[in-house]
């Protein structure tokens, strides 16, 4: 079938279809975290993205009814916690645990207002809540970044549903 006749238009594009297509744009992983009413929350994503420069801006898209988006919300601040290759377990956890168990014998450390800053990642990005936008099923959260550091090593990366590395062309 030629390309233009994949792309005539229908009413409705199948989610599940842009979901495996959408796949094939390759990304990284991370953990948003926040701390609000005595709890940690926090939830593995890959809807991260670098916004402006001036103001330093990024945005993440929980899906409408998530704990942690409700959470992030509330306190109005959140951690960006990317992964390392060698997360894909602690990855997991932050998807499918109980919100109780994500964090369970964990090393946190505490950035500003008390977002839990996971161990091992490759860099943490400490963000105040700049606006939420309405993004179908999902929020667009954007976050100023008032802290940011960088401890090197390779990324966790997700394409078509697999975990895998990045090994570059060296
Ligand atoms: C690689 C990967 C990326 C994900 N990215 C997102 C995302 O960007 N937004 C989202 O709402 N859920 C995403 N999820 C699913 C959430 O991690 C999962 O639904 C989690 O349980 C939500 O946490 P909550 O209990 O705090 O709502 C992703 C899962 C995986 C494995």
């Amino acid at each position: 079938m030629s390309l233009a006749a994949l792309h005539m238009e229908s009413d409705s594009l199948d989610p599940r279809r842009f979901r495996t297509v959408i796949g094939a744009f390759a990304t990284g992983v991370a953990v948003i975290t926040t701390a609000f009413e005595g709890a940690f929350h926090g939830m593995t994503i890959n809807s991260l993205t670098s916004v402006s420069l001036d103001p330093c801006l990024l945005l993440v898209c929980p899906r409408r009814g998530s704990a942690t988006g409700a959470a992030i919300r509330g306190s109005g601040a959140f951690a960006v916690n990317i992964r390392a290759a060698d997360q894909r377990d602690l990855s997991h956890r932050f998807v499918r645990a109980d919100i109780a168990e994500r964090f369970a014998e964990l090393d946190i450390e505490l950035g500003p207002r008390g977002v839990p800053l996971l161990p091992g990642a490759i860099a943490h990005l400490c963000c105040r809540v700049s606006a939420i936008h309405p993004g179908g099923d999902h929020e667009i959260v954007v976050g100023e970044v008032r802290t940011c550091s960088d401890a090197g090593g390779h990324p966790l990366l997700f394409h078509k549903g697999s975990f895998g590395a990045f090994r570059g062309d060296a």
